[in-house]
């Protein structure tokens, strides 16, 4: 009996697969400093856990809304307003999803047909690429090389698209760079979109991570708005990976398919956590909760910049990241396999972390370290990679 090909070519999530790895080696008694996990360090905010608790006491258990509750409807439209300065309609304009992840299968499901082209720069987070082929869309990687910043050129954009092509797909602040390209950049991809008549899917779930100037979303540009997908969540910002919520912000046709797609596979996401889910957009206290916790990301960060002035590696090399919670390693210098670095950094220097070919081939010789571990972890593990580093002879 035959069983859906597409599968076949995908590359396990890698950070899932060192996640394993390291469970095995923590299991057998080792101790092992997690640098590879996309998940906050941090809890998700106390007061958020009672507004969920208090929900199930009182009964939210049943079903609620496909598209959402009204409570976390409004507070989503009001968080584009107050972070975006974009308008949109909560009765026609958003869903609520499991999480960013399934905003952006939401999303690729509502606008493509087999067959279809989308365009994903290299590198980028797996998922973008895994889940067009899953929805049998064909993938045009477009180049974004370290050397241009991680961002791609223009002429790559118009090299890359074609007749076929319907989307492009972008991720600011990025994982794994934790790139931000500028305003400029980022109206003058609408400008391309435009003039090829494409939908934008920009995920945008690490838009509150920012280290430098806020990142501009890619909706707010005058008249994107109509061909523009948002992809939100609630998991980086609110250290709320394991409730599941998040949104897809997008010009109404595409939410109403959306909704049908949800009606016919998830139903809702459960109303508990949507109530809870409000409460975390909306409380005050909340949002100075989240802003220590971005202090805590800034610092770290500043931490590795620090280290990697004093250290002098040239087999380590950082760029600082602009946004998100990762840092991009650069370990070219060796001219060894990134796979095999993470495997031997891990073997012998105890830290976990992600190879950068995972993210497309413009990620080789790459490795992602997040810091959303302690400030000692992140200080140890950065040590330990350059010291790492600096014992190989190179090839
Ligand atoms: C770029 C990007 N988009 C989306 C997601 C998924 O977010 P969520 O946990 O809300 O599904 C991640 C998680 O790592 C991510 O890095």
């Amino acid at each position: 009996m035959n069983l859906n090909e597409q599968f076949e070519q995908f590359r396990q999530s890698p950070t899932v697969a060192m996640g394993d790895r390291i469970s095995a080696l923590k299991a057998s008694g080792k101790k092992i400093i997690g640098l590879q996990q996309g998940d906050p360090d941090f809890s998700t905010p106390q007061a958020v856990i009672d507004v969920a608790c208090k929900a199930l006491q009182e009964g939210l258990t049943h079903y609620g809304p496909s598209r959402g509750r009204p409570d976390l409807l409004n507070a989503i439209a009001s968080k584009l307003m107050r972070d975006e300065g974009i308008s949109y309609d909560p009765a026609s304009e958003i869903i609520v999803t499991h999480g960013g992840i399934h905003a952006y299968f939401s999303a690729m499901q509502s606008i493509l047909n087999p067959g279809d082209e989308v365009l994903i720069p290299d590198p980028t987070w797996a998922t973008h690429v895994n889940l067009a082929m899953m929805l049998r869309a064909e993938v045009t990687r477009v180049p974004a090389p370290a050397e241009a910043g991680f961002i791609p050129s223009f002429d790559s954009w118009a090299r890359a698209v074609s007749p076929k092509t319907r989307a492009i797909i972008v991720n600011y602040p990025s994982n794994p760079t934790g790139i931000v390209p500028s305003r400029e950049y980022l109206q003058q991809l609408q400008e391309f979109a435009k003039a090829h008549d494409l939908w934008v899917i920009t995920d945008e779930v690490y838009d509150s991570l920012y280290f430098e100037e806020k990142p501009t979303s890619l909706a707010s540009f005058e008249g994107a708005k109509e061909r523009t997908l948002i992809i939100q969540s609630l998991s980086k910002t609110y250290a709320m990976t394991g409730w599941r919520v998040g949104f897809l912000a997008a010009p109404k046709r595409v939410i109403s398919n959306a909704v049908k797609a949800g009606q016919n596979s998830i139903t809702c996401v459960a109303p508990f956590i949507q109530k809870a889910s409000a409460f975390a957009l909306t409380d005050p206290g909340v949002q100075q909760e989240t802003a220590k916790m971005r202090e805590a990301y800034t610092r770290r960060r500043a931490l590795v910049m620090k280290l990697s002035a004093e250290l002098e590696s040239d087999k380590v090399r950082v760029t600082p990241p602009q946004g998100a919670f990762y840092c991009f390693l650069d370990l070219r210098a060796l001219k060894m396999n990134d796979v095999e670095m993470c495997e031997r950094i891990l073997e012998e220097k105890s830290v976990g972390l992600v190879p950068g070919s995972a993210f497309g081939d413009l990620g080789e010789g790459f490795i992602r370290m997040s810091i959303a571990a302690s400030d000692e972890e992140v200080e140890m593990g950065f040590r330990r990679i350059v010291e790492w580093a600096e014992e190989q002879g190179v090839q």
